[in-house]
């Protein structure tokens, strides 16, 4: 903060905040009380009122090594100073080629070919134009319809919020793409709550709604179903046992392309590099973003399988095969912190730990059963949602005051709603968990 700023702040004016536009933050109330993160080490914020927040949230589900941590600083200095900027059109630098092959590696199947873009938003609306060119050059290009799910979220480019299903996140912005439809979101509060991890329940009515949708539309028109494995965003809902399965089987047999959105679940959340090898399904494109690099410079990627990256260089024998491309895609500083990152996933057993962990996390999230205004608790891995009642007239306001009130105990979570989430950092220990949710039991009885 400069003494300027400083100085407005101190005089209470917060003028210095207002030429922001804050991205998905009510920006009235936030200017009026500012969470400002001055600096981060660790499990921790430090903010600039002197505070040490525990960021029981990972960053945005991204930090999940925690902030600054040492090697993925390293790697990005030494970077800076090699080579700060490469042309991503008809140039390549090493360190992108590699770290192509260390994602590839990490995937199941064939899953190994690796396009890079610079945000979740863009992994999704990359996959979805890669899907319908693909099945264009494969000779069936009546196959351009989308298919969603209600609930879920994929970012916030036209692509993305078509085939997204939170209504406040489409319902501003027009007729969005054509040709989309959605399936049913496959968790129900009234037959589900406070299920632990994925529920054993009958998966066949959401398969058979599924096969409704495709038959209406007659699977020659569809090109790709597109789902995350566990709605993130939405409020931390897991399918139940043999969905994911089950989605693959279907979508395979009627030639329609799976989409698999790992932003969140990619890179150790679920305690297993990745949700498809989590579910032991085999998707045709799975995005990811986020936890590749700690979050450290923007950075995310579409992975194909080779059939797919296969018929692009067949049908183009010359010239460019995919008329797509972003002027940061596979920024060498990006790809550094990736490179660091992933290695530190390797060697450390950060992956184990999160699995280890992750039944206590479960006991810990799930003795908040109870508490006031609890409705619902899920979790998987090391992520949970807990759903308060809605206040009567003012969804939504409950969740945000449990957040701020867990704030106050020095914890930050995210309310989406009155869906509150908490992913911890994947080498938090069980002090970092308790603390979590001490700090969210206060919240909730604090709360009006
Ligand atoms: C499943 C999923 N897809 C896409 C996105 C969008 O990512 P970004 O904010 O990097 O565009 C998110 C962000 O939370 C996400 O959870």
């Amino acid at each position: 903060m400069t003494n300027d700023t400083q100085a407005a702040n101190n005089a209470g004016k917060n003028d210095w905040l207002q030429s922001y536009w804050m991205p998905f933050t009510p920006n009235k109330a936030f200017k009026a009380n500012p969470r400002i993160n001055e600096r981060a080490e660790g499990f921790y914020y430090h903010t600039s009122d002197g505070r040490k927040i525990l960021d029981s949230f990972s960053g945005l589900w991204c930090c999940n090594l925690g902030h600054r941590h040492p090697k993925i600083s390293e790697a990005m200095k030494a970077q800076i100073d090699e080579l700060d900027y490469s042309n991503a059109f008809n140039f390549g630098h090493p360190k992108v080629f590699e770290m192509a092959n260390v994602i590839s590696a990490q995937f199941p199947g064939d899953l190994d070919h690796v396009f890079f873009v610079n945000s979740g938003s863009e992994a999704a609306d990359t996959a979805l134009k890669i899907a319908i060119a693909y099945q264009r050059l494969k000779g069936e290009g009546t196959r351009t319809r989308l298919i969603g799910r209600v609930n879920g979220y994929h970012g916030v480019g036209f692509g993305g919020i078509s085939v997204g299903g939170m209504v406040n996140n489409r319902k501003f912005f027009g007729s969005l793409l054509p040709g989309v439809d959605h399936m049913t979101f496959p968790y129900d509060m009234g037959s589900q709550a406070f299920t632990r991890g994925e529920a054993d329940i009958d998966v066949e009515p959401f398969m058979k709604e599924l096969e409704g949708v495709i038959a209406l539309h007659d699977a020659s028109t569809i090109a790709a179903v597109i789902v995350e494995p566990f709605a993130g965003s939405g409020g931390v809902f897991v399918p139940p046992k043999n969905y994911m399965k089950r989605l693959r089987e279907v979508t395979k047999k009627h030639g329609i392309l799976l989409i698999v959105d790992e932003v969140i679940s990619g890179f150790g959340r679920m305690g297993a590099p990745n949700a498809a090898t989590y579910f032991g399904v085999e998707p045709d494109i799975v995005t990811i973003a986020k936890g590749i690099n700690n979050g450290a410079v923007p950075m995310g990627a579409a992975i194909v399988r080779k059939e797919i990256y296969d018929t692009f260089m067949e049908a183009m024998p010359v010239g460019v095969e995919f008329f797509h491309g972003y002027t940061y895609s596979g920024h060498p500083l990006a790809a550094a912190a990736a490179l660091a990152t992933q290695q530190i996933f390797a060697e450390e057993g950060v992956y184990d730990h999160a699995k280890e962990m992750s039944a206590y996390f479960e006991e810990a999230a799930h003795s908040l059963k109870g508490e006031p205004h609890v409705i619902d608790i899920r979790n998987i891995g090391l992520a949970a949602g807990v759903t308060v009642e809605t206040r009567a007239g003012a969804p939504g306001a409950r969740g945000t005051d449990v957040f701020l009130k867990t704030y106050e105990n020095d914890v930050a979570i995210r309310a989406n709603g009155d869906n509150l989430a908490i992913a911890p950092i994947l080498t938090m220990g069980k002090a970092e968990i308790d603390q979590t949710i001490e700090a969210l039991r206060k919240g909730l009885r604090a709360a009006a």
